[in-house]
């Protein structure tokens, strides 16, 4: 008769009544790769952690954030269609939060017997007065990708964005923030892309924004919209307005699949080329380091990224 062999724990430590817990929250959430890289992350550190998914509808959003701060989560992940909903529900906004108009990190504090408020996780017995504190770690996540995946800084250089959506606003900002010379904004729907245009000539004024494509060449091509995702889809901009050939660089937010048909052209074109996954990996990384004041495991983390979406 076979031996029944356990199954081998990713962690050295078992689950125990002491351990903590973290998630994301996502409408859909199944196949986010949070939840194999931050414990892949949690396990480097020797955390007696773990990180979970769980699909939460908006109009439970409220609800479920409070349910995981009554119980002592160390913090949350939010990701579509929470970002923004998230914004009026959390007690107190970081300046990152606040700046980028978005939602993607929690963390859970406990008020000191002096006042202050620390993370829940380095209290000893659970304290009395606890509130979520809100985080962007998306913006810092695509220059440090950028920089890292391109060797593009931003400042002083020429961008073609592609996207208005939640994503497109917030690297269209970011961009604009670290001294971006000349940002071309394309989106389907224009207005959203108008909307983003104003918001930048209004907080960043020294940034030329434009609707349209460049009639010139440009350092890089980014890919905010969801287009590459599926199967069959079209590029995410029009070939009769804009050849790759113009630009330097693409970088494609999307990573699933690893060559999206942008990226495939894009190398045909002689582009220097990178997708999404550095992406997810810093916002993801700075999120663990939020919750623990540690520096994040980045190669260990990004290993799990990778085996988990590409096999
Ligand atoms: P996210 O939070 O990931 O940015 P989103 O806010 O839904 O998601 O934005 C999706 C982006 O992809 C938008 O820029 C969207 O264009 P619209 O603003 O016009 O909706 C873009 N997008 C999605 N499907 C598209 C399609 N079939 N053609 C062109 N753009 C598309």
């Amino acid at each position: 008769m076979p031996r029944y062999i356990p199954p081998v724990a990713d962690h050295a430590q078992t689950v125990s009544a002491s351990t903590r817990l973290c998630a994301v929250y996502g409408f859909p959430v199944r196949h986010s790769a949070s939840p194999a890289m931050q414990n892949a992350g949690i396990a480097a550190l020797g955390l007696d952690w773990r990180y979970t998914a769980a699909e939460v509808r908006p109009e439970q959003l409220a609800q479920a954030i409070a349910g995981a701060q009554a119980m002592h989560y160390v913090g949350l992940n939010l990701t579509v269609p929470h970002k923004l909903l998230a914004l009026d529900m959390v007690e107190a906004l970081d300046e990152s939060a606040r700046e980028w108009g978005a939602v993607n990190t929690i963390l859970f504090e406990g008020q000191t017997d002096s006042g202050d408020w620390r993370a829940i996780h380095e209290f000893e017995t659970a304290p009395e007065k606890l509130r979520s504190h809100g985080f962007n770690t998306d913006a810092d996540g695509i220059t440090q990708s950028l920089r890292e995946d391109l060797g593009m800084e931003v400042r002083g250089e020429s961008i073609l964005l592609l996207g208005a959506g939640g994503a497109g606003r917030v690297a269209a900002l970011k961009i604009a923030a670290t001294g971006v010379k000349e940002l071309f904004l394309v989106n389907r729907t224009a207005s959203k892309a108008e909307a983003i245009a104003t918001e930048i000539r209004d907080r960043f004024p020294a940034v030329q924004v434009n609707l349209g494509y460049p009639p010139a060449e440009v350092d890089l091509v980014l890919n905010a919209t969801s287009l590459g995702l599926k199967p069959g889809d079209p590029l995410p901009f029009d070939p009769a307005a804009f050849s790759l050939g113009k630009s330097r660089a693409v970088y494609d937010m999307v990573y699933r699949p690893a060559e999206t048909p942008l990226l495939a052209a894009a190398t045909e074109a002689g582009c220097k080329t990178a997708n999404g996954l550095g992406m997810l990996l810093h916002q993801g990384a700075k999120a663990l380091e939020i919750w623990t004041g540690q520096t994040a495991p980045l190669e260990v983390m990004r290993q799990a990224l990778k085996e988990t979406i590409y096999g």
